[in-house]
């Protein structure tokens, strides 16, 4: 963490002083990656009760580093702490220890929240403007000049797929919650951000509006983007992420991509049709069977038993990895803690 730390200096400070980079130590790949979003046990206690004399602690030594260009979700039953942490990071509430930084900055540094996009949970939208109006009044909170705007929303409108016309007409009141949800996140890109940070994009819509926002997570991404989201919507976590965290009543619980977090198993579910059981079991552990079904867990070579299959005549039906879902993994996650 301290050598990163000194990379962004050594990184920052080149651009000052106009230092060739090449001729500085290239003893780490760090100096490639940046760090986007870093914390060091970050701690968030809120006073509630009418004498604001009760403490309820909601996220605790909270430490993570998010790199350049990553999808990264972070998981969590409700009332883990995911919204809180956002709300820390974007400047909006301040940590009660702990230190933070986005982009190698302080917290609530004004010129790097230009460069921040923010999609809230519950986004509050003015029921009367069209979509259009809306997007302009976000363009100019952020003083974009008027060419870039011209530019800017109509690709915007284009990229989370509505139609211009239809923008331009339509008040926001009269669009469905998916609809709303999509010119919430064309609105957290207005700014052209480079880190963008989404509330449960995906709560609350049906599996198109769902496919729709992953979509444009997916482009955002391929644009280089860092994408910063929590959900509790695990399907699409597990398809979208580079990275995931999984936080439980404010604690960090684990951090790391799908493969490291639920291992490669080299074990395969097989479910055949036909055959006999004295071939069979040679192959098969657990075997079960139901009608001309046979199931149970491959041992040996694939291939070698698919070849055994065509000569008894038996049909593959199915061949899957024994992994566990990160579902699985989520609930072992939390019923451990
Ligand atoms: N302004 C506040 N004042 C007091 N307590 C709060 C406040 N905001 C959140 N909390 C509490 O902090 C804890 C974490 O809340 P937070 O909204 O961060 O959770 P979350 O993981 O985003 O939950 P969800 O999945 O339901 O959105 C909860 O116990 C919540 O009740
Ligand atoms: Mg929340």
């Amino acid at each position: 963490m301290v050598f990163n730390h000194c990379s962004d200096q050594i990184m920052n400070n080149e651009s000052k002083m106009n230092v060739n980079i090449d001729q500085l130590p290239q003893s780490n790949n760090n100096l490639e990656k940046s760090a986007m979003v870093e914390t060091w046990n970050l701690s968030k206690v809120y006073r509630t009760g009418f004498f604001l004399n009760q403490k309820l602690p909601s996220l605790q030594n909270f430490s993570l580093r998010v790199e350049a260009g990553e999808t990264f979700g972070l998981l969590g039953p409700n009332g883990a702490g995911k919204t809180t942490l956002l709300k820390i990071l974007l400047g909006i509430i301040r940590p009660t220890s702990g230190k933070a930084k986005v982009m190698g900055h302080s917290l609530g540094d004004r010129q790097i929240k230009q460069r921040l996009g923010y999609l809230p949970e519950n986004a509050y939208f003015y029921d009367y403007l069209t979509a259009f109006e809306f997007l302009e009044f976000t363009a100019g909170l952020f003083q974009l000049p008027k060419e870039i705007k011209k530019q800017r929303i109509p690709e915007l409108l284009s990229l989370v797929g509505i139609d211009q016309k239809t923008a331009k007409k339509k008040q926001l009141r009269q669009y469905s919650k998916g609809m709303l949800q999509r010119i919430g996140m064309a609105q957290a890109l207005i700014n052209d951000p480079e880190v963008v940070f989404f509330d449960e994009p995906m709560s609350g819509l049906d599996p198109t509006g769902r496919y729709q926002v992953r979509e444009i997570i997916l482009s955002l991404k391929e644009q280089g983007k860092t994408i910063f989201f929590n959900s509790h919507i695990l399907a699409d976590v597990e398809q979208i992420c580079d990275r995931i965290a999984i936080l439980n009543k404010g604690e960090l619980l684990c951090v790391g991509s799908l493969r490291e977090l639920l291992g490669t198993s080299e074990t395969y579910h097989v479910t055949v049709k036909g055959g006999n059981y004295q071939v069979l079991e040679k192959w098969i552990d657990n075997l079960t069977t139901n009608d001309d079904y046979w199931t149970g867990i491959l041992k040996g070579d694939h291939q070698e038993f698919m070849g055994t299959l065509r000569l008894m005549n038996a049909q593959l039906i199915s061949l899957k990895l024994a992994q566990m879902t990160l579902e699985e993994f989520f609930i072992q996650q939390i019923k451990q803690e």
